[in-house]
């Protein structure tokens, strides 16, 4: 008698503490949804740097150029160790395609998503023990005087482009 009070008990409690457990894994990780928003701050900033550089100073194509500049500020982003960001061309033509062409697989499919109509494309990897938001952001032809230097850029009203940002989860 006192075993199947036990047994119902066990059951009874241990019923609640299953779906508990459920509702927490299927619940997204906090860290991840933190750095999912520095990361949409971060893409802010950028963007409205290399716009605002391309309008103010960019008036001939022999200029140093917003993607030049932001570069430039990427590598000393990750020279400081905060974050890595890369700018990948997504057309056939690019400038520099030595640096600037998908680099691995999670580049690649962002490319296929992004040209597919998706607006990012993100995961979250291990690297070395430490983990990481991958997250890819469109960059689309945003203004006319980008045509100046990539002539190919013309007409297309898809991403040409996209910041590719590989962040530590904010603890
Ligand atoms: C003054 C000329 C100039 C203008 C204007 C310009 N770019 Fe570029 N762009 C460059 C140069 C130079 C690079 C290569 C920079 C490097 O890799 O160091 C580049 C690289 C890029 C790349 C990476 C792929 C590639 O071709 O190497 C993208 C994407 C891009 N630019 C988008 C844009 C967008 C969007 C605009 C308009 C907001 C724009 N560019 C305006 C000169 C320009």
């Amino acid at each position: 008698m006192k075993r199947t009070y036990l047994f119902a008990w066990l059951v009874l409690v241990s019923i609640p503490l299953a779906l508990m457990h459920e509702v927490s894994t299927a619940a997204e990780d906090p860290e991840v949804t933190r750095t999912r928003q520095h990361v949409e701050m971060l893409d802010v900033l950028y963007k409205t740097a290399i716009v605002l550089i391309t309008d103010k100073y960019v008036t001939d194509p022999s200029i140093f150029s917003g993607a030049s500049a932001a570069k430039a500020i990427f590598d000393t982003m990750n020279e400081h160790g905060y974050h890595e960001v890369r700018l990948v061309g997504l057309t056939d033509t690019l400038i520099s395609p030595g640096l600037n062409k998908p680099k691995d697989a999670f580049e690649e499919q962002a490319k296929q998503k992004l040209l597919s109509g998706e607006s990012t494309h993100e995961e979250v990897v291990t690297l070395e023990g430490k983990r990481y938001l991958r997250k890819a952001t469109a960059v689309p032809v945003v203004m006319e005087r980008c045509v100046m230097c990539h002539a190919n850029f013309k007409g297309n009203e898809g991403a040409i482009g996209t910041l590719v940002y590989t962040v530590p989860l904010i603890e």
